[in-house]
């Protein structure tokens, strides 16, 4: 079967760059970081990052190149009848409960950014209300959540290069130039430099146990590693991609990224005076109050910035839902020999059905609990904090122990190979390992 590849370097690394940032990045680190103490957990996620993310980032990068197929499949093709595989199931898995409660943030964010541009929200004159009514609506959210997932639909069923490469390169240079303005507004804001400090100075008695596995699951979550995402789009790369200087500009590009969304968020919040630890509500009930503040009296410049972010806010969660959406299209596309549109259909299909249940576990099925938590919660607990972090050390443990050495020589040629491998051998599965018993023994 013919594969699709993509046409350049910076075409691959501006799509995994896509993956990796999204509402992780914007939405997600914020809340974490509001709510488990700032600068102290910044510390702990950068460290989460470089040593444990980063080099399940290059070990998928390596077997997503060597095998040329998709994350079941590269097993399949790097270690014919071992029982590896069912790592790779578990990034399918994983890749299908990550998309479907992605895409009811997404589907919110796609709501305001309507309701911002038809200047509708910033009329409203109590945005937790409007955020509590809409999410526990049980039919807006959902239509929200099948128009985004019907996006992302039509860039994955359209093709590798034409698709994915073609849209990562227009919407992630207009998502690092939106964010730059906006940084520029928050800094400046009154008394922003409260917010500015809550980002930079650690006050190291918050560092819990709770925190440690905050910052870890935080760290393969913005990095889309674990679960096959950047092995599925490495088998797209060419052989000229230099994958760890890839996989190095990948993790610095999300990390700016995530702490510019910081420095877009606290600096205002603060400003406006809002508690820093409101959590999901943040972006979203939050930030329409900073921007009425922030610009009050200039509704032209309030409705400017305003649609500016969440606009910014929809193209970061598109170029990460692509990725999920290829793990899983391209899984079934490849085994099950159908078109790769029969295969996005089947995806998207799935998704919306399990989707509607996580949107629903904010209003109609708010009682429905599994494991003391609703859908929503518990898709985002099972892969954020379990199956990335699980499928990660066993890429690594797969890449440092099992794989033909020499292929991954072959693949890296990089003099950090040394590094690499003690990375990939002992650093990140034992990271990884002795984060989930702490985790554990605390739970
Ligand atoms: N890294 C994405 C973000 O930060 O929003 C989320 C993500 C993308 C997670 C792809 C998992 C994945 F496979």
């Amino acid at each position: 079967m013919e594969r699709g590849n993509f046409g350049s370097k910076v075409g691959a690394v501006l799509a995994s760059a896509g993956s990796a940032v999204g509402l992780g990045n914007i939405w997600r680190f914020p809340t974490e970081c509001g709510s488990n103490g700032g600068a102290a957990f910044i510390l702990v996620y950068l460290a989460c990052v470089f040593l444990l993310a980063m080099p399940v980032m290059v070990a998928e990068f390596v077997m997503g190149r060597a095998s040329r197929s998709n994350t079941v499949g590269s097993y399949a093709v790097l270690a014919p009848g071992k029982p590896w595989i069912v790592s790779g199931f578990m990034g399918v898995l994983a890749g299908f409960l990550v998309l479907s409660y992605y895409s009811v943030v997404a589907g919110w964010t796609l709501d305001y950014t309507y309701e911002t541009l038809s200047c509708g929200l910033m009329a409203e004159s109590d945005f937790g209300k409007y955020f509590a009514d809409f999410v526990s609506n049980p039919w807006r959210p959902v239509v929200f959540l099948l128009l985004f997932l019907l996006l992302t639909h039509f860039v994955v069923a359209v093709g590798v290069e034409k698709g994915i490469e073609r849209y990562s390169k227009i919407m992630m240079p207009m998502l690092l130039l939106i964010m730059v303005v906006l940084v520029g507004v928050s800094i400046t804001m009154p008394n922003a430099a409260e917010g500015i400090r809550f980002l930079l100075r650690p006050d190291f008695s918050k560092v819990t146990r709770d925190v440690i596995l905050s910052a870890m699951g935080q760290a393969f979550f913005t990095l889309s590693v674990g679960i096959g995402t950047l092995a599925t789009y490495a088998s797209y790369f060419s052989k000229e991609t230099r994958l760890f200087q890839s996989a190095m500009s990948v993790c610095v590009i999300d990390t700016l990224v995530a702490i510019s969304a910081g420095f877009i968020i606290f600096p205002a919040v603060f400003s406006v005076g809002v508690n820093a630890d409101s959590g999901p509500g943040l972006v979203f009930i939050t930030l329409p109050y900073v921007f009425r503040e922030a610009f009050a009296g200039m509704p032209l410049l309030m409705y400017v910035f305003s649609g500016l972010f969440y606009v910014l806010l929809l193209l970061a969660a598109l170029t990460s839902s692509i990725s999920m959406h290829e793990i899983c299209t391209a899984y079934i596309h490849e085994t099950f020999k159908l078109s790769r549109k029969m295969a996005a259909t089947i995806v998207t299909s799935i998704c919306f059905c399990l989707g509607v249940a996580c949107s629903l576990s904010f209003g109609l099925w708010k009682d429905v609990t599994v494991m003391g938590m609703g859908f929503f919660s518990l898709f985002d607990f099972l892969t954020a904090k379990f199956l990335m972090p699980l499928g990660g050390l066993l890429i690594c443990t797969f890449v440092g122990w099992d794989m033909r050495h020499k292929l991954v020589a072959e693949e890296l040629n990089t003099k950090a190979l040394p590094l690499l491998m003690i990375l990939f051998r002992w650093v990140a599965p034992m990271g990884i390992g002795l984060v989930f018993i702490y985790g554990l023994v605390s739970a």
